[in-house]
């Protein structure tokens, strides 16, 4: 198939554009290299360096890709920073993506796989989250990805345009070429692996005293091949509307912490610091929905397995992808 991929130069981006290839699709990735890396494209792939806000540029890509399916990783996605400037995130994931949307749907693209986040439902009742899950996100990064999905689904049922929300949990680890390089690094792996190598003196766990069995924060770490792999999938026809992707199964801080320790042979000083305000204690995915119709599972269930893959990369590429 032929398809456009934004944000094919960040890090979930890289890894399913590595994917597509090695299935045999044509990629073209638009990307504006704002948190990416031109590095991070895979050779095989078609690359535009432009703004998905930009619909002169767009109109113009879908004429030379024409491309069947978008798959738009394109976006800001830092919790912290959308807290204080709501304007930015609104803006890009959710204006700049109707953009793009509306680009798609004038080139007569088929499908829309769009990556959402286990941020639209915000302090889960109940855990594991199904999809039916009420939708309450607690900060602008959740709202904006929840916008942008709201509107694909009301122009999916008056265009019959098929759109797919994947709501990954928390992305972690690396395939062997690409990996996660994000300049301002906040993800826990990373930061931890970025102290085993001498590059941070401590990690800082935030909360110690959530309602969890060791005190920690508990996610659900769900591999970047898994999600690429998820990916392929979803392009297949008749598939549309929300997917959770996680492993239904959490790790806390500590034990994402003890993981890293044993893989990489370092003690990893921590600090500890109160919790951060509208931190969930425990998200973890309900993964029925992408089992029974997507015909998917997490192939990595371990975190160790997880943190491996994460650690072979970081140690083959200490400083991270070249300016
Ligand atoms: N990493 C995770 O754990 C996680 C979890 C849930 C959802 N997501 C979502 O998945 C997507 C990919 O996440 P990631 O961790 O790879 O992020 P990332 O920051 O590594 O990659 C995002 C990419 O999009 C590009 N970009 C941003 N705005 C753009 C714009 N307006 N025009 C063109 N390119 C633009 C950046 O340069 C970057 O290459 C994001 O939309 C994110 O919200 C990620």
């Amino acid at each position: 198939m032929r398809t456009l991929v934004t944000g094919g130069a960040g890090y979930v981006g890289s890894v399913c554009v590595e994917r597509l290839l090695a299935e045999g699709h044509a990629v073209t990735v638009l990307d504006d290299l704002s948190v990416g890396h031109r590095a991070a494209v895979a050779p095989g792939a078609q690359f535009c360096e432009g703004n998905i806000g930009d619909p002169a540029l767009l109109d113009a890509l879908m004429t030379k890709a024409r491309p069947e399916v978008v798959l738009h990783f394109a976006g800001s996605a830092l919790v912290g920073e959308s807290m204080e400037d709501p304007f930015k995130y609104f803006q890009n994931n959710t204006s700049n993506g109707i953009t793009l949307l509306k680009a798609a749907e004038a080139a007569k693209v088929g499908k829309f796989i769009f990556s959402s986040t286990c941020a639209v439902y915000g302090e889960p009742e109940t855990v594991p989250i199904t999809e039916t899950a009420p939708c309450q996100p607690v900060n602008p990064y959740g709202a904006s990805k929840l916008m942008m999905e709201q509107t694909m689904e009301w122009q999916a049922q008056a265009t019959g345009m098929e759109c797919v929300a994947l709501r990954y949990f928390n992305a972690a680890g690396a395939s062997k070429q690409f990996g996660e390089h994000h300049r301002h690094e906040t993800h826990i792996i990373p930061c931890l692996l970025q102290t085993a190598l001498g590059q941070r003196e401590t990690f800082s766990l935030f909360g110690t005293n959530h309602p969890t069995s060791d005190g920690t924060c508990i996610r659900d770490y769900i591999h970047v091949s898994d999600l690429a792999a998820a990916h392929a999938l979803a392009l297949r026809p008749g598939i549309s509307g929300p997917f959770n992707l996680g492993r239904g199964h959490g790790d806390s801080v500590r034990e994402v912490l003890t993981a890293c320790r044993e893989v990489t042979g370092h003690a990893i000083p921590v600090e500890e610091q109160p919790a951060r305000p509208g931190d969930p204690p425990e998200l973890v995915a309900d993964v029925t929905k992408a089992s029974a119709e997507l015909g998917w599972q997490a192939a990595h269930t371990e975190i160790r397995t997880i943190v491996e893959t994460a650690w072979l990369w970081h140690q083959r590429f200490p400083q991270g992808y070249p300016a």
